[in-house]
């Protein structure tokens, strides 16, 4: 099988080929932070018109890094939600009507479900079961997963996802858009003695997060202090600190409750450093083990779209030709293979 993804479901225009045999064969992204930072955020209409132009030269651009020809695509993946409507419904319907012309089946894929088996694109792959961490900018969860299409959401942030937070955070600190890279890098020069926020809902049971208390803790401290260079990065290092701290809390909580021993980190926030770091010492003395997909496929990309596809076409899912996009979509409700 040899599918072609197609990621657009927010502000980054991924497409990729992945071959059930020979693994990622090619794969291109196009972002779009340049077209929003004016906005500090993503404007979806800019996002969706932006999606068009870009997807037809992408998609000719990976098949010829592929050195393939369109009549070797056997099937087609896209994203279907949860995402920025608009958005959605450009890669749905290019998906749609090309897998129509071509002949091949389509597959819509949840965004979710492509970043956290994003890590099974790395030589070292997680087996099943494991638990996802999912930390991008509209979500932060917690995942059991025992299989392809076989979740339970064993936590979700009741208000700003952490990614959310950052940006927030990032506004607020006169960085610019995406926030976590521009805070995560103020923040290596801060102290990490001058300030302490708190570790949301920590000190209660349960794996569910709230970030937006971490904001307005920072705009706060903001305003209480001397705006100068080195109160920001002070900020932004205690910021940091809290979102990384609650983070590995209520992964170590979700290990022990599950029983598991595996720990997969995914969605944008997963490139974070201090995470990073952070998620290696609390598996090394769980006895577990922690698996990231490479950098740059931790953001939003096609790869993860297309080897999800890849993995539910195999095993013969794939939809009548309607165009289907979801805002709003439960993991849950995935079919397992
Ligand atoms: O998964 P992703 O690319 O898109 C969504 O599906 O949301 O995640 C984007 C989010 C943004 O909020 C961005 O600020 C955050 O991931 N992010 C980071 C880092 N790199 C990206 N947050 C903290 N540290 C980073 N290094
Ligand atoms: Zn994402």
């Amino acid at each position: 099988m040899r599918v072609l993804g197609i990621e657009t479901s927010c502000d980054e225009t991924g497409i990729a080929v992945f071959d059930s045999n020979q693994g990622l064969l090619a794969h291109a992204l196009h972002s779009q932070i340049a077209l929003h930072a004016e906005y500090g955020g993503v404007v979806p209409e800019l996002a969706s018109r932006d999606h068009v132009r870009k997807c037809l030269p992408l998609i000719s651009q990976v098949l010829s890094e592929a050195g393939i020809d369109k009549s070797a695509i056997t099937g087609v993946a896209y994203t279907a939600g949860p995402g920025l409507i608009g958005a959605l419904l450009v890669g749905a319907s290019i998906g749609r009507s090309l897998a129509w012309a071509w002949g091949v089946p389509a597959v819509p894929i949840h965004h979710m479900e492509g970043h956290l088996l994003a890590p099974m694109l790395e030589p070292d792959k997680p087996a099943f079961p494991f638990v996802a961490l999912l930390v991008s900018g509209g979500h932060s969860m917690l995942v059991d997963v025992q299989g392809v299409g076989q979740y339970q959401v064993l936590g979700d942030s009741i208000d700003d996802a952490a990614g959310e937070a950052f940006d927030k955070t990032a506004k607020l600190l006169g960085l610019g858009y995406p926030g976590g890279p521009a805070v995560a890098k103020l923040a290596a020069q801060g102290n990490p003695e001058r300030f302490h926020f708190p570790r949301p809902m920590t000190n209660r049971p349960g794996l569910d997060f709230s970030f937006s208390g971490l904001k307005t803790f920072a705009m706060n401290t903001l305003h209480n202090h001397e705006n100068d260079n080195q109160t920001r990065a002070d900020i932004a290092c205690a910021f940091e600190d809290a979102v990384v701290e609650t983070l590995a809390i209520k992964c170590k909580r979700a290990l022990q409750q599950t029983g598991q021993r595996r720990l997969v980190v995914a969605g944008g926030v997963g490139a974070n450093e201090k995470l990073r770091q952070r998620l290696k010492q609390l598996a090394k003395h769980l006895q577990a083990e922690v698996f990231y997909p490479r950098l740059e496929f931790c953001t939003d990309n096609g790869a993860m779209i297309a080897m999800a596809g890849c993995l539910r076409l195999q095993a013969g899912q794939h939809q009548p030709t309607s165009i289907d996009a979801f805002a709003r979509w439960s993991l849950e409700e995935l079919s397992p293979l």
